[in-house]
């Protein structure tokens, strides 16, 4: 009875590699730090998807800092400060991704030179409170929709890198929402 069991029992080693295996695979390309092997992404690609990113996270918070600094109008005291929460956020996202970018081994690209064309978003400035309104929620639907693609690419290819994108993309609907509702009243 315990036999039959044991016979139709899927056996671990079928998706989980023996102890040997696992040891012998870590101490090659050790180099690579936190890339071992089993890391199902193209990695080059990741690493260029991930710049793109940072560089679009990068225009967002120059974006909102101009936008927290020139906010005006009988409106403008509640927006600035949501401006310049969403300026501190979009530091925090850039700086999450720069640290993947070095787990990976690659280097976050910071060079201001060619940042705008690097990024998914565009840098508008914006001259009214409703402009400014209207640019951030453009901005945040772009962001929303490649970090939708990313994450759709990366599944369980490099989990690690999903979900950090799926803790980013879930503040950019926060923004996308809280900007929509803002430019409703202006
Ligand atoms: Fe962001
Ligand atoms: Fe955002």
């Amino acid at each position: 009875m315990a036999e039959a069991a044991a016979q139709t029992a899927p056996s671990p080693s079928s998706f989980i590699s023996d102890v040997k295996t696992l040891r012998e695979r870590a101490r090659r390309h050790i180099e690579e730090g936190a890339v071992t092997p089993s890391y199902g992404a193209d990695k080059d690609l990741v690493l260029r998807l991930l710049n793109e990113a940072l560089a679009t996270e990068l225009v967002c918070v120059l974006r909102y800092r101009r936008h927290y600094f020139l906010a005006a109008g009988a409106l403008a005291e509640a927006v600035k400060k949501e401006f310049l929460v969403h300026a501190q956020e979009e530091q925090a996202h850039a700086d999450l991704i720069a640290e993947r970018i070095v787990q990976l081994g690659g280097e976050p690209n910071f060079d201001p030179e060619g940042l705008a064309g690097r990024s998914h978003s565009e840098y508008v400035a914006g001259k009214t409170l409703t402009d400014m309104l209207r640019e951030d929620l453009i901005a945040e639907r772009i962001a929303i929709e490649s970090y939708t693609e990313m994450i759709a690419y990366l599944q369980d290819k490099d989990a690690t890198t999903r979900r950090m994108l799926e803790g980013i993309l879930a503040v950019e609907e926060e923004h996308a929402e809280e900007l929509a509702s803002m430019l409703q009243k202006v």
